[in-house]
């Protein structure tokens, strides 16, 4: 089968997304228990909401844009839609999507996975339920959800979904991890991070262009959380 059968966008390097075994067992739950716990452990998110401004200030007014794994929908989805953007939360927390439907009545939110979004796939070009395309996409430490093999399909996902040549600012924790189980606000999470220099090359890989980059020393509020170096990426979808 060619990689345009298997992933749907033609792109060489991902045909073998259907021998992933996705393994999702846990994380929603985990994210269902946390609700608004996580805004109070993580508040102050300066760097995020620059790099949300970033965008909203980069799109034309009223562009459609996707926040991925929006959690609570603060700040992104709110900021986003503050600015006039017309937003499309995904994320695979009923728990989160809730509160983000309660938070940012002014958006519209869907329970689906990153991966689903990949061309071919149900909520992807093509798909049964197609969600784009997108003007912009925000993806805010939701790739760290995953593990590293399923990043760079992800990020692919993400592309098929952006029109060519829109913006994208993502954030990761700097850390060489890969599907690693941490205690997280009294549950378990598996994360999986990058050393920057490898990030930027896994994003590029996946067919973006990147226009600029931030890191912060993050300290969050709770104590069973470490102290991480944030980094944020600008990106641009390559054509
Ligand atoms: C660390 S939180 C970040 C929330 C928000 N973007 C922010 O920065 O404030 C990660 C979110 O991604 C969601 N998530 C995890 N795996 C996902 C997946 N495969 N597809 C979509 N969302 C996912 C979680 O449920 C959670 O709400």
């Amino acid at each position: 089968m060619s990689s345009e059968d298997d992933y749907g966008d033609g792109y060489e390097g991902y045909q073998d997304f259907d021998r992933l075994a996705l393994d999702r067992s846990g994380q929603a739950e985990a994210f269902d228990a946390i609700g608004d716990r996580y805004d109070e452990a993580f508040p102050h998110k300066e760097g995020q909401v620059k790099a949300g401004q970033w965008l909203a200030d980069t799109l034309a007014p009223g562009s459609r844009v996707l926040d991925v794994g929006c959690g609570t929908g603060l700040p992104t989805a709110r900021q986003l839609t503050d600015a006039g953007h017309r937003v499309t939360g995904i994320d695979i927390s009923p728990g989160m999507l809730k509160l983000a439907r309660d938070n940012v009545p002014g958006a519209e939110f869907h329970q689906v996975d990153i991966v689903d979004l990949r061309a071919g796939g149900r909520y992807g070009p093509g798909g049964a339920r197609e969600l784009g395309p997108f003007d912009g996409i925000a993806a805010f430490f939701a790739l760290v959800l995953l593990p590293r093999p399923e990043i760079p399909y992800a990020l692919r996902a993400l592309h098929a979904v952006l029109r060519p040549g829109g913006p994208m600012t993502l954030s990761m924790v700097e850390a060489d991890v890969d599907d690693f189980a941490i205690p997280f606000l009294g549950n378990s999470v598996r994360v999986s991070g990058y050393l920057r220099e490898d990030l930027r090359q896994v994003v590029s890989d996946a067919g973006f262009e990147i226009t600029g980059e931030e890191s912060h020393a993050y300290a969050p509020a709770s104590t069973d959380v470490p102290p991480e170096i944030q980094l944020y990426l600008h990106c641009r979808r390559r054509a």
